[in-house]
């Protein structure tokens, strides 16, 4: 293999083709390149609880289905004979240019498939220059994740509880640390029933893990000072920090007067909730179902984003997850209306079943197929993108 010659190809073509040349010298991809195999594999190598805790849905998971079974509706129709030979990925988001539309979704407690959890994703994620939204429950704190990135962007993710005092140490934490937005979730103010959990009796709080950002935190000390002993009274601080059922869209007011970074709100799947959340002056939107762990039964997300777009499109940014595992997906996502994607269960395989490098070989494979698919479907750019490139068929 003569490398020049390789990279003066397009991405996409220019990391299948050496990985074809590589195959001549017997040397195959270290992890599975589809999104199932990856999700076997990962299976067998991680304890069980922790394996259900990540892959599993709220329950009989059936907003899981849907999430798939959306993108299964939507379907490509690709165009022939343009020139399709200038193709760039790249984005502008909140002003600041990305090579791709893809960030990584918050996956909370990540020590639980890989010792190195978020530093090693946020290490993969720098190299391949995607921006890492790091979980308000991480293992690992917010700040040292926060070193890996230095000035690449990364951006953090806070549930939102009942005690005004710790979000707002938290997110002056995260301005401080650098990071560059911030995600409210909205979607998890009441924890799913979720039948694996359930079933396995397991939830990492409960044994500390993923609340390296409250130990560290001096609110959430000075709350648990006359506690530390007492694990069930730390838990109820914890829950309290974590979550309000009773929060309306004018308690959104504490975030927004908390922080100067811009505000997205993870979790929108209706068109008036898009509305309110741009009256209450959030900067952006995810449009997410929580990859299916919140409420069971509930519509694909897919299926919700382009009337969302219609709606709201131009008067804010719309981000979307749930169910992305493949670059026509990505491709999907796009052309019904958003301006980036978020990936998450795929990178927590890869960081399972090979650490930084497991993630970067999973992201690297998703990037290759976007891009490729992006020309195969007849576009250069996602300008080109729209919904006339997509057909829904099926119910
Ligand atoms: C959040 O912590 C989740 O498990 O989805």
């Amino acid at each position: 293999m003569n490398p020049a010659a390789l990279s003066s190809l397009p991405g996409g073509m220019q990391y299948q083709l050496k990985i074809y040349f590589e195959g001549m010298q017997k040397k195959k991809p270290s992890l599975p390149v589809g999104f199932e195999q990856l999700e076997v594999l990962a299976k067998e190598k991680m304890p069980a609880e922790a394996f259900d805790y990540i892959a599993g849905g709220a329950g009989g998971e059936s907003t899981m289905y849907n999430n798939l079974q959306a993108f299964n509706e939507w379907q490509i129709i690709p165009r022939m004979m343009g020139d399709v030979s200038h193709r760039s990925m790249g984005i502008e988001l909140f002003g600041v240019q990305l090579p791709t539309p893809v960030l990584l979704g918050p996956i909370g407690v990540l020590s639980i498939a890989h010792p190195d959890g978020e530093v090693a994703v946020a290490k993969a994620a720098k190299a391949l220059h995607i921006p890492q939204v790091v979980s308000n429950v991480s293992s690992k704190t917010m700040e040292e994740i926060a070193q890996v990135h230095g000035e690449h962007p990364h951006w953090f993710q806070l549930y939102w509880g009942r005690n005004n005092d710790f979000t707002k140490s938290i997110l002056s934490r995260a301005e401080k640390a650098g990071y560059n937005a911030i995600v409210v979730t909205l979607d998890t103010r009441i924890f799913a029933w979720r039948e694996r959990d359930i079933q396995n009796a397991y939830l990492p709080f409960l044994y500390k893990l993923g609340l390296a950002n409250y130990f560290s935190d001096p609110v959430f000390q000075s709350l648990i000072k006359d506690c530390t002993s007492d694990p069930v009274q730390v838990l109820m601080h914890f829950a309290n920090c974590f979550s309000n059922p009773s929060s309306t869209w004018e308690d959104l007011s504490v975030i927004r007067e908390s922080t100067k970074l811009p505000v997205i709100v993870k979790g929108i799947q209706h068109p008036d909730d898009a509305r309110k959340a741009i009256d209450h002056g959030v900067d952006g939107i995810i449009v997410s179902n929580h990859g299916g762990r919140q409420c069971d039964g509930a519509i694909g997300a897919l299926n919700v984003l382009d009337e969302i777009a219609e709606a709201v499109g131009t008067k804010t940014t719309i981000l979307f997850d749930s169910g992305i595992r493949r670059g026509a997906d990505i491709f999907k996502a796009m052309s019904l209306g958003a301006k980036a994607v978020l990936v998450a269960r795929p990178y927590a395989y890869g960081l399972a079943l090979g650490g930084e490098q497991g993630v970067w070989e999973v992201l690297s494979n998703l990037l290759a197929d976007t891009e490729l698919t992006l020309g195969l479907a007849g576009c250069n750019s996602w300008k080109e993108a729209g919904k006339e490139r997509l057909k829904k068929v099926g119910k």
